[in-house]
């Protein structure tokens, strides 16, 4: 492969876009940018200096004032923010219930996709998201919507938090799927929305493993 190249991997929530994303990366030596670990990070920040998460203006300010980092130590991904290693605290149940708040203002949303697409410059990259393709790299060479049935979401994520130790109820991580999935779509400024350029991945009876290679075969194909 000659010329950078943009992966785009977007869809709802639990779809298995960061797991595949992650995959694909390692396999074809690309940088894997996680843009959720990104609005995460601010709503930790947020979460801990008491900021009005409806208040997109102090929110900026917020995200003016801290570095996020998203680190790689050999297959081991970290998340900083102003050094500090949070990669546990943003997949916490109290971030993960405001996230789609705290992204939802266009002021986070213009700083974070700057922050985005400088990181796309460094190189060959997969970025997954809810509005890669659409709005932070239009011109992606590979963009893919991830989808999957919110049972089947819902089932991801209970396995996860299992092999984890966390306890969890599979009624109510559907309704919060499926909470999320509606406010990251119906939000006005870039919305998840499936590019019209993107390949679509329905990925309920898909292992990742089957997903990541269907991408890899993709992405060959659009460098030839
Ligand atoms: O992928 P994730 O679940 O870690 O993302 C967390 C939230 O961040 C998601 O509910 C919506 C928001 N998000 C976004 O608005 N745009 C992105 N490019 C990535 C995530």
């Amino acid at each position: 492969m000659n010329k950078q190249m943009n992966i785009a991997i977007d869809g709802p929530a639990g779809a298995g876009k960061s797991t595949v994303a992650k995959l694909v990366a390692e396999r074809l030596s690309f940088l894997y940018i996680d843009t959720g670990a990104m609005y995460r990070a601010l709503t930790y920040a947020a979460l801990e200096e008491g900021v009005d998460l409806k208040d997109g203006q102090s929110l900026h300010k917020l995200l003016s004032k801290i570095t996020i980092s998203l680190n790689h130590e050999e297959s081991r991904i970290t998340v900083l923010v102003n050094q500090k290693d949070v990669t546990e605290e943003i997949r916490s149940k109290e971030v993960t219930s405001n996230v789609s708040l705290v992204s939802s203002h266009e002021q986070v949303r213009v700083e974070m996709v700057e922050r985005q697409r400088e990181l796309a410059k460094s190189g060959n990259s997969v970025l997954d998201g809810r509005d890669i393709g659409t709005f932070v790299l239009p011109n992606a060479q590979l963009k893919v919507f991830l989808t999957a049935s919110v049972e089947e979401r819902a089932r991801r994520r209970f396995e996860e938090h299992e092999a984890k130790g966390i306890a969890s109820d599979f009624e109510q991580l559907k309704k919060e799927i499926a909470k999320r999935d509606e406010l990251d779509s119906t939000r006005d400024f870039a919305p998840l929305k499936k590019a019209i350029d993107a390949v679509e991945i329905e990925s309920t009876k898909m292992s990742i493993h089957e997903v990541a290679e269907k991408i890899i075969k993709l992405a060959k194909e659009r460098t030839v």
